[in-house]
């Protein structure tokens, strides 16, 4: 019998409490600069974040969907341009698509639930303009082929990399693929912030200054308005607690990587249950397991089990992959997704976990596949 311990999917509130010192001391130095909007503490972040990502500029912004929006424009994109993305994700992905008054259109996951990328030349018509794909649970998808697909059509790629900091394929980090990408700092991701945030990064002059414009209302460095923006910039406080989180950054992953690896230890071979690629499957990835993705028979059962014995899970996207959610009727088919989506379950993966948790959920999910 499974012991009795509580593993919520996220705990909130331990976020801020598991460093409460620390954070409220960091707060209080730039709080009492009076140092809100666009200050040094900002700056600061900026820098140590592009030389962690391994790119030449980063551009804090609002949010990681406000990020997406403006490295498209930044890029160029012109109402009735088409945008591939897969359905695998989160609707901001589209949603910053459409905020551009271009169209997304959505194509297949694979067995990895990455982006297949086999399944984009057929969803490439005269107006495909970008692709963009998703590094997903802190995977980053198949990459290679993606690129000579993307030089050979004449697309531009903007990867959505919300989930994947610190993720890499082939030496190569998620985010730095892209013309430009985006990052989320929201609460529960790898680098959480308490609110909203995200960071553009990208390896173009041009691109940087014209999203450094735009998050700030079109304003020059000069502080004069040379064009249309928006109000999307990162608040100092967020950017200094982020900077403070982000030293200890290597360590999250590690323990990340290390619970995945228990996770993969202890669950293989239980007949129902696919797992995701664990970290050590592949030489050429690294995977920062943002999220502990599974595939399991009996799933809605299993997610039932899971919480009377006090294990928090969660269907990613509320279960509704962007091709299923019939009210914004997006172009493009997606039917191994349609599977995914009847099978699918995030198992606890955070960097508040520890071993005695994730024990407990291999213990209850194997209790549940062992008694039926
Ligand atoms: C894949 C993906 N794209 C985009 C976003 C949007 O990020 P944000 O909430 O920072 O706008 C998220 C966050 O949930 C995400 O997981």
């Amino acid at each position: 019998m499974p012991e009795n311990r509580r593993v919520p999917f996220f705990d909130y509130p331990r976020l801020f409490s598991s460093q409460q010192d620390a954070l409220t001391s960091v707060m209080t130095e730039v709080l009492s600069r009076g140092a809100y909007i666009m200050q040094k503490d900002l700056r600061e972040f900026e820098s140590a974040f592009a030389r962690f990502v391994g790119c030449r500029h980063a551009v804090g912004v609002a949010n990681c969907t406000d990020g997406l929006q403006l490295a498209l424009m930044a890029c160029g994109v012109a109402p009735g341009d088409e945008v591939i993305l897969p359905s695998h994700t989160f609707v901001a992905t589209a949603g910053a698509i459409n905020a551009c008054g271009a169209v997304p259109v959505v194509v297949d996951s694979g067995p990895d639930h990455m982006i297949d990328v086999s399944t984009i030349e057929a969803a490439i018509t005269e107006k495909t303009r970008f692709l963009m794909p998703v590094q997903l649970n802190g995977r980053v998808a198949d990459m290679d082929p993606m690129l000579k697909l993307a030089a050979a059509r004449n697309l531009t790629i903007v990867e959505d990399a919300a989930q994947a900091l610190g993720a890499s394929y082939k030496g190569k980090q998620a985010g730095t693929f892209g013309r430009a990408s985006a990052f989320s700092f929201y609460p529960a991701k790898l680098l959480g912030c308490f609110g909203d945030g995200g960071m553009v990064v990208t390896d173009d002059e041009a691109v940087a200054a014209q999203v450094t414009a735009m998050r700030d209302h079109g304003r020059s460095p000069e502080g004069r308005i040379t064009q249309w923006g928006l109000n999307s910039r990162l608040d100092n406080v967020q950017a200094a607690v982020l900077h403070h989180q982000f030293r200890s950054y290597e360590k999250t992953i590690e323990h990340r990587r290390g619970l995945a690896q228990r996770y993969d230890e202890g669950l293989s071979g239980i007949g129902g249950l696919v797992l995701p690629p664990g970290p050590a499957a592949d030489p050429e990835r690294i995977d920062v397991f943002q999220n502990y993705e599974i595939e399991g028979d009996r799933r809605d059962e299993l997610k039932e089990f899971l919480g009377e014995h006090g294990v928090g899970t969660l269907i990613q996207w509320g279960g509704q992959p962007v091709h299923a959610i019939k009210e914004l009727a997006v172009r493009g088919d997606a039917p191994n997704t349609t599977k995914i989506f009847e099978r699918c379950l995030l198992l606890p993966m955070n960097q508040l976990l520890s071993e005695a948790d994730v024990d407990h959920v291999i213990a209850v999910t194997r209790e549940f596949y062992d008694a039926r």
